[in-house]
């Protein structure tokens, strides 16, 4: 129970905090990796965190149903379709994406089985059908705001369902809301008394921004508690208005939801915003450079969406001069493998990759 709120828990915690000593000596600083990757159902991933604090609302509403939404390589989408799946209740993932090939007119029209049309299986989706989610899939249109989108796709699946005789439960693109942090702000606790266990003291935990809802839970967190841990984020994707204006409102949010007597400015939220290389989810040299060194020298795996442009951006902050020689520094491992098998990224290793192949003729 968090701030009065309460979860169904069924993840294994506290997750792993592992110090990687073959990358830790290479870099010249203390690398350690929370391994959120290994939180449990449906190959594991920050967003569970988030999910018991939704399955338990749900449950208190009687869903019969999960209902989410995200791009075609939604991890938020399979953990929810896991979390599903485990407790007995059906789920929706509503994609909106351009790898959705549907020939169409109206993209919005009848949901059913459309034999002309056909969508990207990334590796995502197809764990989201083997769990036994249904996936709705919109082809996005160029001259409609995405949110607009969504928020229409969203009600008409919602309303298809209901009229099937379903109770269906929405969870927001990511988790990312006043409900969702708590899962990370639990984690700050965990994540304080593990590094303190360790003899760790003052040290920087770094992770990815996406929706923002895991950054916003470890700020919020870390703060009530006054640890001695700092937190810096990785802007992983461009964001429409400014990334710190849109973490205030999010805080402003979550502070008079939950009464905190703790305030922030935006220059309290440390969010580098040079390491996304200009995209969502983009295939980058560098990040698979990144990928492949964790692979090495620690046989972890990260993925090109997050985790590997996180580790990658470690990587720069020490050329960069933004982490020091000798500093402590904890990333989280958020998850996210089942990327690597996007098509988009899958082709771009399997050609650097494939002289590590040694054919018999
Ligand atoms: C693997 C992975 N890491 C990090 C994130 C970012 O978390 P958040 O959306 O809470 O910022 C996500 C979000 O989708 C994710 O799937």
């Amino acid at each position: 129970m968090s701030l009065g709120r309460k979860k169904v828990p069924f993840m294994n915690l506290p997750t792993p905090l592992e110090y990687l000593s073959n990358i830790s000596r290479e870099l010249g600083i203390n690398l350690y990796l929370k391994r959120d990757d290994l939180t449990g159902l449906g190959l594991g991933g920050n967003k569970l965190r988030k999910l018991e604090y939704f399955l338990y609302d749900a449950q208190q509403q009687s869903a019969t149903m999960l209902l989410t939404t995200g791009g075609l390589q939604t991890n938020h989408g399979r953990l929810t379709a896991a979390v599903a799946a485990r407790y007995g209740l059906k789920c929706a993932i509503v994609v909106v994406d351009d790898n959705v090939d549907s020939t169409a007119e109206d993209t919005y029209a009848a949901i059913g089985p459309k034999p002309e049309a056909s969508v990207e299986f990334t590796g995502n989706i197809l764990l989201d059908t083997m769990m036994g989610a249904d996936v709705i899939a919109y082809r996005k249109k160029a001259d409609v705001s995405l949110t607009e989108q969504y928020d229409k796709a969203v009600a008409e699946t919602k309303k298809y369902y209901e009229d099937l005789g379903e109770k269906v439960y929405v969870i927001p693109m990511g988790g990312s809301n006043e409900l969702g942090m708590l899962g990370y702000y639990d984690c700050a606790r965990e994540l304080t008394e593990q590094a303190s266990s360790l003899g760790i003291s003052d040290s920087r935990v770094i992770t990815a921004v996406g929706s923002m809802g895991t950054y916003m839970g470890l700020f919020c967190g870390l703060k009530y508690i006054g640890s001695p841990l700092s937190l810096t984020g990785i802007q992983i994707m461009p964001y429409e208005e400014s990334i710190r204006a849109y973490a205030k409102d999010y805080f402003d949010r979550v502070k008079k939801l939950y009464g905190f007597d703790f305030d922030a400015d935006k220059s309290d939220f440390h969010i580098d915003d040079a390491y996304y290389y200009d995209g969502y989810n983009n295939p980058v040299e560098e990040v698979r450079e990144s990928i492949y060194k964790m692979a090495r020298k620690e046989a972890i795996i990260l993925d090109p969406c997050y985790t590997g442009k996180v580790f990658n951006a470690i990587r720069q902050m020490i050329i960069d001069r933004k982490i020091q020689p000798g500093e402590t520094v904890i990333m989280i491992h958020t998850g996210g493998q089942p990327g690597i098998y996007t098509p988009v990224h899958q082709a771009a290793m399997e050609a650097e990759l494939k002289d590590k192949v040694k054919i018999i003729k």
